[in-house]
């Protein structure tokens, strides 16, 4: 009897071991579920472009809760440990709990969000109850002038406030706090803010302005580069450097040496970190970007509905991961910055 030869395919761990080019393997993803935010920071989606006739897309362009989950269970084949999910601002997707109910299911996975706050008092608990573990909150100040100017749509700071505090409240933590600074806007704000959340159990982290997208006007003049953040702050509240929690972990981990917990610092601009990043995204509608800073995206969404199987889609990510060679950070310049790329609210940061 003559054996069948099995041919020799690629098993789901020989994807997950594949690396880029840089041999980066693809531990992280990050998957937008909305264009649309209810904020306009001014740093993101300035009123002047993200106005009335901005045109938002489709609800069928957008990828389905089951196109997404499918997408997120052949990417944990390619290795993937993480999941987070951006926006826009993701709380505006409607039943968004459903979604994370289902990729909950998915055994092993870290599953988290990214979000402004402004609807989490309001979701915390069903997000919790759908299986999300933690969340990330962004917050620029704790100044309500300052609040409201940045948000650009009035919203008040003690709403956000009462997010955290609920999501805190309902186990979604440690719960992480995102502030960007910019220069002349909110700098004023970094001591306060490392105040308030100095011994609360949230992580504070402060993020470099960074010249994502092409429509926020960055300028590097604008950026306060980390090593003065952690000057000014070290003056009035000593903090030393600690270990990272994994490799990639784009945040610089401090604490405070009086036991107060512990402050991030995201150095996109000043430290790059290109080197170990891990990290893939899709956009709201199916485009898989191998870089934040990417000009091009690989359409996703017509494999899922052109009948593509799940191997051939795993082979399809394994193909681009493979020829990866991204670092924009560590090559960035004012020529650079002047690119076409695609927009935060877009891409998810
Ligand atoms: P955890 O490590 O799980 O806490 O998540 P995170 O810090 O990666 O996620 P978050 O959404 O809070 O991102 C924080 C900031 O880092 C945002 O401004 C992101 O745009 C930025 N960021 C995240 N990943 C990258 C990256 O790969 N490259 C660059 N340049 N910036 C990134
Ligand atoms: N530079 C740095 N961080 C930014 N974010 C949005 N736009 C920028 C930018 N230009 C932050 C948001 C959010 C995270 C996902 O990215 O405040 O916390
Ligand atoms: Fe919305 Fe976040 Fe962009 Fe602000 S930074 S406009 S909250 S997506
Ligand atoms: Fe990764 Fe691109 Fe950010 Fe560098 S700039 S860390 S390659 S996403």
């Amino acid at each position: 009897m003559v054996s069948k030869i099995i041919p020799i395919r690629e098993t789901p761990t020989a994807h997950a071991k594949m690396t880029d080019r840089l041999r980066r393997p693809l531990r992280d993803l990050r998957i937008s579920v909305t264009d649309r935010c209810n904020f306009r920071c001014v740093y993101c989606m300035p009123k002047e472009i993200f106005g009335r006739d901005y045109q938002f897309m489709a609800h069928s362009q957008l990828l389905s809760f089951e196109e997404i989950t499918r997408l997120a269970k052949i990417f944990v084949r390619h290795g993937i440990e993480k999941v987070r999910i951006t926006g826009g601002e993701p709380l505006v997707r409607r039943h968004l709990e459903k979604l994370i109910e289902m990729l909950a299911q998915i055994p092993g996975l870290d599953l988290t969000l990214t979000t402004n706050g402004s609807l989490l008092k309001k979701k915390a608990q069903a997000l919790k109850d759908a299986g999300l573990k933690r969340v990330t909150v962004s917050l620029d100040s704790l100044d309500e002038a300052i609040f409201r100017a940045m948000n650009d749509v009035d919203f008040p700071v003690a709403s956000v406030l009462e997010g955290i505090a609920e999501a805190a409240a309902v186990g979604l933590q440690p719960v992480k706090v995102n502030m960007v600074v910019k220069r002349g806007i909110n700098v004023d704000s970094v001591l306060p803010m490392a105040r308030h959340f100095k011994g609360s159990g949230h992580i504070l982290r402060f993020i470099e302005f960074m010249d994502v997208g092409a429509t926020n006007g960055w300028r590097m003049d604008d950026v306060i580069p980390t090593r003065e953040l952690v000057r000014m702050i070290n003056g009035e509240m000593a903090i030393e450097p600690i270990d990272p929690n994994y490799q990639g972990e784009v945040a610089e981990r401090w604490r405070y040496k009086d036991g107060g917990g512990e402050v991030g610092f995201i150095s996109s601009v000043t430290q790059a970190f290109c080197r170990d990043c891990n990290r893939a995204r899709v956009s709201t509608e199916g485009k898989l970007y191998t870089c934040l800073f990417a000009t091009e995206g690989h359409d996703l969404r017509s494999l899922l509905r052109g009948g593509k199987s799940d191997d051939e889609i795993l082979d399809v990510i394994g193909q681009i991961w493979s020829v990866r060679e991204d670092r924009y950070s560590e090559i960035r310049s004012e020529h650079t910055a002047g690119l076409r790329k695609v927009e935060m609210s877009y891409i998810g940061g």
